[in-house]
């Protein structure tokens, strides 16, 4: 028996924001079961113009989180951190600091850096939902920026200067502290360039693509690009430009990885458990490998 199509009207959608720079939450809406096209279209369309969406209290199995999220594009199944996938389901990373078979988990310390998820991969992530199955008593927040006004915010001789670049990504910036797995992970994402500036397939919009795991600009020195990368991040990532997600048990975030960055705190008591499930979509192919010798000094 097929599920009842919910009478929705979604076109109506209760939207409140988050901050002033970016986010809107979802109110009122019961996003497990099924979808309409004009449905989906509305989501896609407030989430284009929030860049991130919020929907609370959401009580959902796996599969419900997969087909969800396929509403909205191809999912990953994150064979660039072939690890903490959900057993059974490839396509929702675990994102956890509960231990694995009784050895700490790979994904731990995910997100701790200002970053675009896969920005070292040759398919960059559109965007990632991420579901907040457990939390510590305080902390463990996530923040978010705002791309598009931070592309618009530079002056015009900035824009036309970061529009020519192309930023290089380097596995070995994620932060990770195990540096042999991190080698290892390098090997299977060797650095890769994309344009500092993207423009948003859907809205058109043009966002800034930098983050604190690009290490040079191609054809820069790291030297010449490092004074340039530095001051684009404090830029994007200034108070004003932020929302700081305090999650709750529940939470359903989804994210623009095209039109923001995202950096995930280590404020709480490690000897706490966190436990979040993503699944992340697939963007559209971009960038080229950086040739060894390419490598700046
Ligand atoms: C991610 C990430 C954020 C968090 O899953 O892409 O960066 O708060 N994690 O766990
Ligand atoms: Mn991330």
């Amino acid at each position: 028996m097929g599920r009842e199509v919910v009478e929705r009207k979604v076109p109506e959608l209760d939207l409140r924001p988050l901050s002033n720079a970016l986010g809107a939450e979802v109110c009122g809406l019961d996003i497990t079961g099924e979808f309409t096209a004009a449905q989906t279209a509305a989501i896609r369309g407030a989430w284009n113009e929030h860049h991130i969406l919020l929907f609370r209290d959401v009580d959902w199995s796996p599969a419900e989180h997969i087909s969800f999220s396929r509403l909205f594009g191809e999912l990953d199944i994150h064979e660039a951190t072939p690890f903490d996938r959900l057993e059974g389901y490839p396509e929702l990373l675990e994102v956890t600091n509960k231990p694995k078979n009784g050895k700490p988990s790979e994904t731990r310390n995910t997100g701790r850096n200002w970053h675009s998820d896969y920005a070292y991969t040759n398919r960059p992530s559109a965007s990632s939902m991420l579901y907040c199955v457990e939390k510590p008593p305080v902390g463990g927040d996530t923040m978010f920026c705002n791309m598009v006004r931070a592309y618009d915010e530079l002056s015009p001789t900035m824009k036309e200067i970061v529009e020519g670049l192309h930023a290089v990504f380097d596995f070995s910036l994620v932060g990770r502290q195990n540096s042999e797995k991190t080698a290892e992970l390098r090997l299977l994402n060797p650095p890769i360039a994309h344009p500092a500036v993207r423009v948003h397939p859907e809205s058109g919009l043009k966002a800034l693509y930098v983050s604190e795991r690009a290490s040079h600009f191609h054809g820069m020195s790291k030297a010449e690009s490092r004074p340039i990368i530095d001051y684009l991040c404090r830029h994007a990532t200034r108070h004003e430009n932020v929302y700081r997600h305090s999650w709750h048990t529940g939470d359903l975030v989804l994210w623009d990885n095209r039109t923001t960055m995202h950096v995930a705190l280590a404020d709480f008591d490690q000897t706490k458990p966190r436990r979040m499930l993503r699944t992340t979509l697939l963007g559209e192919p971009s960038g080229f490998l950086v040739p060894k010798a390419d490598e700046a000094a």
